[in-house]
C-alpha cells in the first residue's frame, strides 16, 4: 500500500480529482488530498474527505492535527505527489520554487516522485512562460502527463488543454509506485 498525496488546483477539471482519489482508495492505497485555495471554488473538502477517507488540507488552519505542520508530515510520508489538475499558476510556482500555499509548500518539502497532470486553456498552455516552466519541471525529473492533444474545452474553444482521462491518471500514478 502506497501513500499518495493528491494535489488539487483551481481548474474546472478539479472535480475529476475526486474520481482519481476514489479509484486509488479502492486499489488499497492511502490518499491525502491537498487543495489550493482556488481549488475550493470547484470541489468541496467534504466530497474529497469522504472519497479519500482522510482529512483534506486546504489552508494553514487545517494543519493542526499535530505539532508538526501537516504539509511537512505529508511531504515526508508521500511515495508519490500527483497534481491533478495542475494549473498554469501552480506549475509556475513549482518551477520557480514559490510557496504561497500548503500544496506548493509541501512540494518543496517532499522528495517523493512528482507527477503533474496539466489542464488549461490552449493559449495558456502554449504561452512561452508556461512552456518554460514545464521544461524546468521536466529537467528536474518530474513527469508531466498531458494535457490531452485535442478536444472541446470548458472555456468554449477547441484544442490542447484538457486533463487526460481519469484511468490514464490512476495508471500513471500506479506505474510510478
Ligand atoms: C471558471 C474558471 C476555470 C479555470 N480553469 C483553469 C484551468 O483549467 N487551468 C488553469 O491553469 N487555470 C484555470 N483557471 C484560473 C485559475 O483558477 C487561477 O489561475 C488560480 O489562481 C489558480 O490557482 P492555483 O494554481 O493556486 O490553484 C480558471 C479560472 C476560472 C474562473
Amino acid at each position: 500500500m502506497a501513500t499518495i498525496v493528491l494535489g488539487i488546483c483551481g481548474s474546472i477539471a478539479a472535480y475529476k480529482a475526486a474520481d482519481v482519489a476514489s479509484s486509488l482508495v479502492k486499489g488499497g492505497h492511502e490518499v491525502h488530498c491537498v487543495c489550493t485555495p482556488a481549488a475550493l471554488k470547484f470541489v468541496t473538502p467534504l466530497a474529497l474527505h469522504t472519497l479519500s477517507r482522510n482529512p483534506v488540507i486546504c489552508t494553514m488552519d487545517d494543519e493542526t492535527a499535530d505539532w508538526m505542520p501537516t504539509h511537512i508530515t505529508l511531504a515526508q510520508k508521500a511515495d508519490v505527489l500527483a497534481i491533478v489538475p495542475a494549473t498554469a499558476n501552480t506549475i509556475a510556482c513549482m518551477a520557480r520554487g514559490l510557496a504561497p500555499n500548503v500544496l506548493t509548500s509541501l512540494y518543496l518539502a517532499t522528495r517523493a516522485k512528482v507527477l503533474l497532470f496539466p489542464a488549461m486553456n490552449t493559449l495558456m498552455w502554449e504561452h512561452k512562460a508556461t512552456q518554460e516552466n514545464v521544461q524546468i519541471l521536466l529537467k528536474r525529473g518530474h513527469d508531466i502527463i498531458g494535457p490531452a492533444e485535442d478536444g472541446a474545452l470548458a472555456c468554449g474553444s477547441t484544442g490542447k488543454g484538457r486533463l487526460v482521462p481519469v484511468e490514464q491518471i490512476t495508471n500513471a500514478i500506479l506505474d510510478r509506485l
